[in-house]
This record gives C-alpha cells, structure tokens and sequence, in this order.
C-alpha cells in the first residue's frame, strides 16, 4: 500500500478550483477529504480511488431523515482501518528497504480514543498485524483484557501503576497477553517485583527512559529533562542494579520512550530515534536482554497541509518517518554490532485524526457592517455630515484614509454622546452609517492587493460572528486549551463565491467559545471565508482532523453534553453504511452528572405550576402545557434542536 496522495484531481470546474485554494482543501484533505463536482464536500476512501465519494450533505441529510440531528460528531471508520494498514505497510516497507532483520509491531495509545467503536475497529483490523494497546491506567487496562489481542500484539501497560493494576497486568500474561509492565519510575520495581513474587510470574518488564533530546511543537514539555515521566540516566542505572540484585533482569526485554505528542520536525524524531538506541545498546551491554525498542508516539499530523515543521503541520510523510526510524534503528545496532530489535511505535494521533468530523449547522450571524445606506439630513450633527460625507471620496487609492476617517469619526460621536452633546438617536444614526461604510470598505479591500496590516486587522475585527450549534469545550478543547488548528469548511454551497468572512462562535455563553483561527489554502487567517446565510436553507460547516484525544478531554461547560455520534463505512457507490448510533447526552443525563436528579427537578416545577395555578396567575388549563414543556426539555438534545 502506498501513502495516500496529497492531492486529489478536482471535478473540471473553474469555481471548484477557486474554493479549493481558498480553503486548501486537497492541502490538508490528505486523500480523505475533497470537493465534489456539486460543490459539496465528500469523503474519499484513499485506497478505493475509483470509488463515487461520499456526499457529506447527503449523510447530513439521511441522519436528519432518521431523526439525528447536527452537531453530529461523524466517525468514518474505513479511515481507522486504513490508517492502521497504512502505518503497518508502509513500516514493512522500510524494513524490506532497509535490509532491516526484525520486524515492526505498532501499538494504539488507548488515551488518544477510548470510544469502543474505535477501539473495537483497532483491534479488528490490527489482528492480522500484531497490532496491540498501549495503556496508562486501571480502566484502560480493563478495557485491554476484555479484547480479542493476538498472541503476538504487545500490550504496553505505562504510566502510573498501583499494586492492583500490577497484579492484574501480571495475571493476564497467564491467559496469554503479550504484557509489558513499563517501569516508569525506581519506586515502581519494588511494587512490580513484589507482586511477581507473589505470584510467581517471571514479568516481562519495560524501562521507560526520558531522552535528553527537547523537541519543539506545542508538547514541548514532554521531552527533555524536565519531563515528567521516565527515568534519568542515574535512576535508570539505579534500576538496572536493582534488577540484577534480585535476579530480574532477564525480565528486562523492553525499552520505552516517548518525546510527546505531534513532533513536527523529522530531524527531532531521527535524533530522539539514534538517542533511544544509545541507551537500547549500553542497557544491552548492562546484560538486559531487550527485545523491543519502543519509540512511543510522537508521529505528526499535517492540519494544515503546509508540509512544513510548524506546531500544526509536519516537514515528512509517513512514509518518511518510517523510512527515517528503520534506518536510524539499523545503523545504530549495526554499529555496536547488535541483533535489530522489534521496533515498536505508540501512535495515536496519526492513527485516528482523520477518521472523525463535527459536523454543525450555523445558527445566525452577527454582522458588524451592513449593506443598507444611511442618508445625510440637514440636521445632523456635523461629525456625522463629515462622516456620511466619507462615500464621497473612497476609493482603493484612499481607502486607508477613508478608514482613519471613519474610525476618528465613529468615536468622536461617542464621546459627543458621553459628554450629552447629541442624543442617543443621532448616535445610533451614526452607528448605522458606520456598519454601512464599513461594508462598502470591506468590499473594496476584498479586490485591493496587498492591504495594509492595520487596516487588515480592523476589517477581520469587523468580520462576522457566524454561531455555530457546538460547544468548543465539549467537542473541540484543544482548540480552547492549546490553540490546535483543525481544517475548518463549509460543507456545500462550493461553487458560489463566499461574500463574507466570519469567526465561529459556540452555543456556550463563555466568549472564550470561538474560533478565529483557520486553515486556508495560503496559510492560517483569522477568518473563514463563508457564504451569505439563507432563510430556506442550513448552513452546515465542518471541522476536520477531530479523532484524536477531543472526545474525552471535552466538558460539560454550560451543561452542553456529548453530541449525537455515528459512526458510518462508505460504499463504493457513494452511499454509507450506517454502522452505530450513539445519541447524545439530553439535558437529564448531563445533569444527572452534576448531581440533580431530573425527576426532582420535575416535581419541583411541577410544585411551582401548581402553586401559579393556586394564585391564579395561570390558568388550570395551561398547567399540563407547561409541565409538558419542562418534561420535553429535560428528555432533549443539550444542543440547539429545530
Ligand atoms: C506514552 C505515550 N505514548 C503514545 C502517545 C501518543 O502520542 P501520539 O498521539 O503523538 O502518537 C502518548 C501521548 O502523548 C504518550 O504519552
């Protein structure tokens, strides 16, 4: 199998063109995402390219048919299963390269998505290539051992162990999983080994090390010194005694380390790669039979498609990183005259980035200009004579002066109005001829090149608010948290020219709920060029790239719960499987969380009719209206419902 092409041939349509280097589509879209002929936005499986892409308007719809309503958390789980072969293929292929004499043996980080049907397909699909887990906590494990792993796949227990999950990971090697207990710190070989006695199971064990090596990206922190898990060289040594001194250290098959998540520079991977097989070779040399050269995750996804070492993007495909790992790997073991080790990777992000979208319909726009012209009158106030005047000589060459102008105007108003010079009526007049005047200078800006940064700063203040049916918080919180980028499109009306530009603001009352960064096809821009709303008609926008660690790190901010998630395969024909529907918390549910019981709640409203209907402030007739009302609500979406 080969990497998926970056680029996919567009239907032979100038306007599709256009849209396609506005948003950057065949850019980022990887192969998995493209713009369809009616210019709608479609699905792609990368190896079937001769299949009819998904509409994803036409999913849109069926869901709604079926009563699933936006937002729609949309999981496409051919993307998972190809990833999974891709990663698996594209490593063989390295290896056959490379001369290599072992083999690679992935393992999905169970933290980057729990949901069952994700790991479920994982699993399914990594059978037939060792693929195993790798997990950092109690539950995670639990979720492990209930799966049907090969014999072969490895199962990584890492992070913090208590002496309940160690004696639950040593039992499982009994029933036959292939378990590695990951010693994360000094502290923990006395617990592991103390439980292996006890049991009297010959562990096999890992030593997680912290590589000295820093790389940049945003996870920064989790490499080098200061990161907080792994062992320094001292405690490793330390270890190593330890081991020896109480006849375990033929257990010590495994080596681990991880530089953090979204690498976005091949060199830093090729270096962290040559300093994990420096301490792989002197630990070796130490007399601890490693097996297993664990090089964690670390492997980047390319948001925005600008192929370049930037926190959201990555300067290597993955077939380069394989390519670069193998060989490092060989050279390193062939030097110190070492069998190669089984190369193991922990990559999560890269295995289900793509294979998830939220998919929302915009509520309403907030507009801060306006096409409506405001007409001077001999009794207006001077400033607003000299600021409706401004029409007459905008023009490209003046438009900088025209918007000093307007902006001296519009404030020298406000402070007439402050200081009770004119009246609230005559200011709004003015407002309105400044919304007016700036809508004329947003469209002359749109055909003038290289605007000036000021001024280009001021209009995208001026952009629209478009509010989306989402919460940031519960489904996109690295875009709160850290600033992630993910590709951002309108799902159809791709063949008319986008007249607008806007910031996407959430349903959630919290002004931190926006996005105004976005991935267009000539780099990130603070706003997203969209369309005109229409009365008739849902504008539906998606957000691609989301399959990786939002799902559970999303909150409850406002009491907005888990979207409605569906998880479909596609069809060569076009149409969709539609294989689980999970719908989203209602308003019971997610306050059940915060400890309300909903039924409760209802007797307390009910209380609160009756006691209305007591007074006489309603009648006995509207009562089972109203109860009804709060009883719908409580049973609904959290989200925003037609
Ligand atoms: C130990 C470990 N392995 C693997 C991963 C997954 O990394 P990525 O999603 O970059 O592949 C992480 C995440 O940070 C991790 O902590």
């Amino acid at each position: 199998m080969s990497e998926a092409q970056n680029t996919v041939a567009l239907p032979p349509y100038p306007e599709i063109e256009k849209a396609d280097a506005l948003y950057g589509v065949s850019r980022w879209g990887g192969g998995f995402i493209r713009i369809l002929e009616n210019g709608h936005i479609g699905l792609v499986h990368p190896d079937r390219p001769d299949a009819v892409p998904t509409d994803l308007m036409h999913i849109i719809d069926s869901l709604n048919e079926r009563g699933i309503t936006a937002p729609v958390l949309l999981r496409v789980a051919d993307f998972i299963s190809y990833r999974i072969d891709q990663i698996n293929a594209l490593f063989s292929s390295a290896i056959e390269e490379q001369g290599y004499k072992n083999r690679y043996q992935g393992v999905f980080p169970v933290k980057v998505n729990q949901q069952a049907q994700v790991i479920d397909r994982i699993v399914a699909y990594g059978r037939s290539h060792d693929f195993g887990l790798e997990v950092g906590s109690k539950a995670e494990l639990l979720i492990a051992l209930a799966q049907d792993l090969g014999p072969r796949a490895a199962l990584i227990c890492n992070g913090v162990k208590d002496a309940e999950f160690v004696r639950l990971a040593l039992m499982s090697q009994r029933l036959g999983f292939n378990v590695f207990l990951v010693l994360e710190s000094p502290r923990e070989v006395e617990l592991v080994l103390r439980e292996a006695d006890a049991l009297g199971v010959r562990p096999q064990l890992g030593i997680r090390i912290k590589l000295t090596h820093e790389v940049s990206g945003n996870w920064a922190a989790s490499s080098g010194d200061r990161s907080t898990f792994g062992m320094s060289i001292a405690q490793v040594m330390d270890v190593i005694d330890a081991l020896r001194a109480r006849n375990y250290l033929d257990c010590l098959k495994l080596q681990h380390s991880h530089l953090g998540s979204q690498v976005p520079n091949i060199i830093e991977i090729r270096m962290a790669a040559q300093e994990a097989c420096r301490f792989f070779v002197e630990i070796s040399r130490e007399g601890a039979p490693l097996e297993f050269l664990d090089l964690g995750g670390g492997l980047g996804v390319d948001y925005t498609g600008e192929h370049r070492a930037a926190e959201n993007s990555t300067n290597y495909t993955l077939s380069e990183y394989c390519l670069n790992i193998v060989e490092t790997v060989r050279y390193a073991m062939d030097e110190a005259e070492m069998p190669h080790p089984v190369i193991i990777t922990e990559s999560g992000r890269s295995c289900v980035a793509q294979s998830s979208m939220l998919l929302f319909n915009v509520l309403e726009a907030t507009r801060y200009d306006s096409p409506e012209p405001v007409w001077a009158h001999p009794d207006d106030h001077m400033i607003l004579k000299n600021m409706l005047n401004i029409e007459s000589y905008l023009s490209a060459e003046r438009v900088h002066e025209c918007w000093n102008d307007l902006v001296f105007y519009r404030n020298e108003m406000r402070a007439l109005l402050k200081s009770g010079q004119v009246s609230l009526r005559e200011t709004a007049k003015a407002e309105r001829a400044h919304l007016y005047l700036m809508n004329r200078i947003k469209s002359l800006l749109a055909g003038v090149e290289g605007g000036n940064d000021e001024m280009e700063l001021a209009v995208q203040q001026a952009a629209d608010i478009y509010h989306g049916n989402f919460s940031l918080f519960q489904s996109l919180p690295d875009v709160w948290a850290i600033d992630q980028l993910h590709p951002i499109a309108p799902l159809h009306r791709l063949r008319e020219k986008p007249t607008r530009r806007a910031v996407i603001s959430d349903i959630t009352c919290d002004s931190d709920g926006k996005i105004d960064r976005f991935v267009l096809g000539d780099g990130v821009s603070k706003t997203l060029p969209v369309h005109e709303l229409e009365a008739t008609c849902d504008y539906y926008l998606g957000v691609f790239f989301i399959g990786a660690y939002q799902e559970t790190l999303g909150d409850l901010h406002n009491l907005f719960g888990d979207t409605n998630v569906v998880t479909v395969e596609l069809q060569d024909d076009g149409r969709f499987e539609l294989m689980h529907e999970q719908e989203g918390d209602t308003v019971a549910e997610v306050l059940t969380y915060v400890e309300y019981e909903p039924r409760r709640l209802v007797d307390g409203f009910k209380a609160i009719v009756e006691r209305a209907v007591h007074e006489g402030a309603i009648a006995p007739r509207d009562r089972r209206e109203m109860i009804d009302a709060f009883k719908d609500s409580i049973n609904g979406y959290t989200y925003f419902e037609h």
